[in-house]
């Protein structure tokens, strides 16, 4: 590793009804805002004002009103680079991730999207390759089935290689645009591609000038040994679901190390996993908020996939009493880790079933969920950085707006004061938020090779 200081980095991750199932139910908490572009604009102001890395949409190609009690700001949604374009608008700073499935698309259109959003953004796109966690999305394409693991890496593999081809296509002195000699292009600096590979044939070149990135920076994010050879071969970032501290700190040091077998080193990618940060001014005032959050869940109290979960059958055990021995458990460790959160979460030791499902229903999506004061949320963003368990945090705010403007305001000063989190922003772009160089495009590169 490099000795230059590692500093923290934060994203947003948006759930426009906040992560926690129950967040859009809160008195203060807006229902409507997905589709509402004054209030997307002023959760990407508020990002800029706290320093924010990045503005993250996910993203996926179908739907299901039957996702409203686990999902509910899942089920719709604007359509990434619309929303994107919008908020590029309105904003100078912050970093903006538009998520795309390559199973459903095609490399020259991305090329195109990407390349023109980080034009109307000045430098500030990255791209999230994700192949696609939702299988229904195949009958939205004229597919019967939904590609199983092998074939989507495939595809995503040649597909993110293609695209990052297309965007060198011209190079960045190609534009002479002279008024007295008449020439606006210089062709030997345009370079077609002519790319027959097993999934695509693309001639090149694409129809939009090298992005002001060179070559915007990729996020990915799943869990499969594919995915994580993805994204160790192409990725800036990777987004993770992590709980517990040991495996998050086996994760990173894992996707690091893969680094070197791409020719890369660790520096060049970040590990952020997401934190769902339940902010009270005061302990007590955060206990009280995923009291109620609890309370305003709409469940049947299905206690199956909890009880898979932490390998204990709990049906059977009254709701409002105390939890069975945990050396019950086919995975014991596993089941106190759990437990542990849950305990933490709650403030006490001597948690019901009740209290556990709560937990576990709010934490469905797998992401670390933790409760307390601004000083609380701090020394736990700031262990697992310096432990090296993540290079930051994807935060996913339990309601909105509130819960993001509690972090931004009273978690964001204390990182800042311990030295962990920027005051200002480096420079204009996303590369430049990470510390990115900005790449030599290949085919200038390969010409000088070869009149040397
Ligand atoms: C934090 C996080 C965010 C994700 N966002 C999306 C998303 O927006 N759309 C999507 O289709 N998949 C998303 N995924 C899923 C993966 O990117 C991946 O496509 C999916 O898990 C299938 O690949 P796998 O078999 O490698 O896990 C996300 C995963 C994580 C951990």
């Amino acid at each position: 590793m490099s000795q230059k200081k590692r500093q923290l980095h934060l994203g947003l991750f948006l759930f426009s009804t906040g992560y926690h199932p129950a967040g859009w139910r809160l008195p203060e908490a807006r229902t409507d805002g997905a589709f509402d572009a004054k209030f997307l604009h002023s959760v990407a102001q508020t990002l800029e004002r706290a320093k924010f890395d990045f503005f993250f949409l996910g993203d996926a190609l179908a739907s299901s009103a039957d996702m409203q009690y686990q999902f509910p700001s899942q089920m719709v949604r604007l359509e990434p680079f619309t929303m994107i374009a919008n908020i590029a608008a309105v904003t100078e700073k912050i970093g903006l991730i538009v998520t795309v499935n390559t199973t459903y698309a095609e490399p020259y259109h991305v090329a195109r999207q990407t390349a023109s959003l980080d034009h109307l953004s000045s430098g500030r796109t990255a791209w999230n390759v994700v192949t696609g966690a939702d299988a229904r999305a195949a009958h939205n394409f004229s597919r019967e089935k939904h590609w199983d693991n092998e074939k989507r890496y495939d595809y995503a593999n040649e597909f993110v290689d293609v695209v990052k081809r297309l965007w060198d296509s011209w190079e960045d002195e190609a534009f002479v645009r002279n008024k007295e000699t008449g020439v606006f292009v210089d062709g030997s600096k345009v370079h077609a591609l002519r790319h027959v590979g097993e999934q695509f044939s693309v001639a090149g070149p694409l129809n939009v000038a090298r992005p002001p990135q060179g070559q915007i920076p990729l996020l990915s994010a799943g869990t499969s040994e594919r995915s994580q050879e993805l994204g160790a071969r192409f990725s800036n970032v990777i987004f993770t679901g992590q709980i517990v501290i040991d495996e998050a700190k086996r994760f990173y040091a894992g996707i690091k190390a893969k680094t070197f077998q791409y020719g890369r080193t660790p520096d060049d990618l970040f590990i952020m996993p997401g934190l769902v940060p339940l902010v009270g001014r005061t302990e007590a005032e955060a206990r009280a908020k995923y009291r109620e959050l609890s309370a305003l869940l709409v469940t049947d109290f299905n206690l199956q996939p909890l009880s898979a979960r932490i390998g204990l059958d709990l049906s059977g055990y009254p709701l409002d009493g105390p939890l069975p021995d945990l050396g019950l458990s086919s995975r014991p460790d596993d089941a106190r880790k759990f437990v542990r959160l849950a305990q933490d979460a709650s403030g006490h030791e001597d948690i019901t079933v009740r209290e556990l499902f709560h937990y576990f229903a709010a934490t469905a999506r797998g992401h670390l969920l933790i409760v307390g004061d601004p000083e609380q949320i701090a020394d736990k963003i700031e262990l697992w950085f310096k432990e090296e368990a993540a290079d930051g945090f994807n935060i996913c705010p339990p309601y909105m707006p509130g819960g993001l403007d509690l972090f931004a305001e009273h978690v964001v000063p204390v990182l800042q004061r311990r030295g962990l989190f920027r005051t200002e922003y480096e420079g204009n772009t996303f590369r430049d938020h990470f510390g990115l160089t900005r790449p030599a495009n290949r085919f200038a590169e390969e010409r000088e090779l070869q009149t040397k």
